[in-house]
């Protein structure tokens, strides 16, 4: 078959994207592509890894050639917070680095690429709760304005030039294996780190700030489930809202108490971020994406609270007996 090529391996999702690709397709079929983030181990060892620097066209038109790429899953990007105090290096990951890979795709024939888009697409005019598929966006954050372009450059090549782009707005990804710190809603993951390190967190979001968010599994299972679907049903290629949970930092707070009951949080929070959090939508309606491609999450607040405390727990208790090892 035709190689698999993931950019942004490294990051938060590509680092359990790769894995599941290489579990479906084979180890050494899908190509992990990374750059100055240190990649996983298991993600570097487990089948091909190569370095391709997205900002240069150069380096992505090497990449997709002589791999032989059939399909591409561009998960490069700078998240919101970091966007918003770096706009120079998010204009050339996240706005020439995806023109980069739609331009690399259409010379060299590649079949499809996947482009995630975000709840950052909508604006403070959008409405919040249960935002519709289309509605008014006008983000106020680069990070946003970039999801846009993804958003309507992917359609551009779906409609102009028959090249198969195919995306979906996550909200705010938790998990447990790369810990992202870029972000907005990544507080989400960060409560869970410190609540089995130290017992308590300081959050940067107001107590009542309501944002989508969604358990790395369904993420995967989102995202593999969209690039598999039937082209045929789908009237949507790069847009699909794709809801899971809706959750306030109070109420994490209050889940993760109830299973750590010495657990507390206290607030002190970060105008930029609280910004960008407050011009995001409370909720998503998701209806098309249950239409044209059966999605379905399966993880509500108490499993996913339940999964992240077992699994964070393993991995950080190992990391403290490797600590005293060295
Ligand atoms: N998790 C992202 C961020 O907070 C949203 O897509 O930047």
């Amino acid at each position: 078959m035709r190689k698999i090529l993931v950019t942004g391996a490294a990051g938060q999702i590509g680092s359990e994207l790769v894995p599941a690709l290489r579990q479906l397709y084979g180890d050494e079929n899908v190509i992990a592509a990374g750059h100055r983030t240190p990649m996983p181990d298991d993600v570097r060892e487990s089948g091909p890894a190569i370095t391709v620097d997205v900002t240069d066209v150069a380096s992505v038109q090497r990449a997709v050639r002589d791999h032989d790429v059939g399909t591409v899953y561009h998960m490069s990007s700078l998240l919101s917070a970091l966007a918003e105090t770096n706009r120079q290096r998010a204009h050339a990951v996240n706005i020439e680095g995806l023109y980069n890979v739609l331009e690399a795709a259409v010379d060299n024939d590649v079949d499809q690429v996947i482009v995630p888009s975000s709840i950052a697409a909508f604006g403070p005019d959008t409405p919040p709760d249960n935002t519709p598929n289309e509605t008014l966006q006008r983000p106020t954050t680069l990070y946003g304005i970039s999801k846009v372009f993804g958003e309507l450059m992917g359609n551009y090549y779906v409609e102009k030039l028959g090249l198969d782009v195919r995306g979906l707005r996550l909200p705010g990804i938790i998990s447990w294996k790369t810990e992202p710190t870029a972000g907005t809603t990544d507080y989400a993951v960060a409560i869970f780190y410190a609540a089995i390190r130290d017992g308590r967190y300081t959050c940067y979001l107001r107590p009542d700030t309501r944002l989508p968010m969604m358990y790395m599994p369904d993420c995967i299972k989102a995202i593999i489930d969209l690039a598999r679907a039937d082209a045929s049903r789908l009237r949507h290629h790069t847009d699909f809202n794709v809801g899971a949970v809706s959750f306030t930092p109070a109420e994490l707070a209050e889940v993760i108490a109830s299973r750590l009951p010495d657990f507390s949080i206290d607030y002190d929070v970060d105008p930029l971020r609280q910004g960008i959090a407050d011009s995001w939508p409370n909720s998503l309606d998701d209806s098309a994406a249950r239409e044209e491609w059966d999605w379905n999450p399966s993880f509500d607040l108490d499993a996913m609270a339940d999964d992240m405390l077992d699994n964070l727990s393993r991995k950080l208790a190992g990391e403290g007996r490797s600590d005293q090892e060295e």
